[in-house]
């Protein structure tokens, strides 16, 4: 791979969130509106997932996190669970050449003690292929619950044998999974559910959420950028004070 020439990223001129997470949420709708088995949307969702990221990368988002599989979504029938297992090795195969080849680095988040050989492998063949690219950073949280994210990083921090008083807000996010990130500036989930299911619940403490009816499947430039228009009209205060911020009130919830 040729060495890639840091671009001006628009997220460091404009209001362009640096990192945006989703959930893409709705695949399973998606298909049965077609008549179709559950696993067909999750199939026509990765396809999503691949245009998305492209469509990020060139508004000059830096990171991308979306939602894949939830530690929950076990409870799924074990037919479309396996699907999903099996769509992973087959979007592996398929897309990583590509993705490898635009400039995205690849890393997954979640428990992988759990998934199969099989399945680990092509993970850590797709985190090692691109490693070193930095045009934009996907993560595919996997196997993933917000609360098993602080789980973890709670367990890694005793392990160390770190003293209760070294123990703070930095140290926490530290440790994890996505500590190599800015917590997310926009937190977008499809499919009309206003609700975060586990997604990123320590590091969303202030992002901006977006929710759209929109299923993920159907999810395209023109809903990636109405997210990012409600996105730049939002007033960010952190708990601030500030004399601009507008009187008016807000959209109803799902703003798609
Ligand atoms: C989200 O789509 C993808 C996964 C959870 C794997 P769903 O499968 O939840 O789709 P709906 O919500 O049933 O339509
Ligand atoms: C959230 O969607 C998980 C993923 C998109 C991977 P779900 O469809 O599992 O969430 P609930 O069950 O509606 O809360
Ligand atoms: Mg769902």
């Amino acid at each position: 791979m040729p060495p890639q020439p840091h671009p001006v990223r628009a997220s460091e001129s404009g209001n362009v969130p640096r990192h945006v997470a989703i959930v893409m949420d709705g695949n399973g709708r998606w298909a049965r509106k077609r008549f179709m088995p559950r696993v067909y949307g999750h199939k026509v969702g990765v396809e999503a997932l691949v245009r998305v990221v492209q469509s990020c990368a060139d508004r000059g988002i830096e990171h991308l996190s979306v939602f894949a599989f939830s530690s929950e979504n076990w409870k799924r029938p074990s037919d479309e669970v396996s699907g999903l297992m099996g769509l992973v090795l087959v979007a592996v195969s398929k897309y990583l050449a590509k993705l490898a080849g635009d400039g995205v680095r690849i890393r997954i988040v979640g428990d992988r003690s759990v998934v199969s050989d099989k399945l680990r492998a092509a993970w850590r063949e797709a985190e090692e292929s691109t490693a070193h690219n930095t045009r934009i950073t996907l993560s595919v949280a996997f196997n993933y619950g917000g609360r098993w994210d602080v789980v973890q990083a709670c367990r890694r921090i005793v392990e160390a044998g770190t003293p209760p008083e070294r123990i703070d807000e930095a140290l926490l996010a530290s440790h994890m999974a996505m500590s190599y990130a800015p917590d997310p500036d926009l937190f977008i989930r499809t499919g009309g559910e206003v609700r975060i299911s586990n997604f990123m619940l320590w590091q969303t403490a202030y992002s901006e959420l977006y929710f759209t009816h929109c299923l993920w499947p159907d999810f395209g430039d023109t809903e990636l950028d109405a997210a990012l228009a409600a996105y730049a009209r939002r007033d960010r205060r952190f708990g601030e004070v500030r004399d601009s911020a507008p009187v008016l009130a807000v959209a109803p919830h799902a703003e798609g």
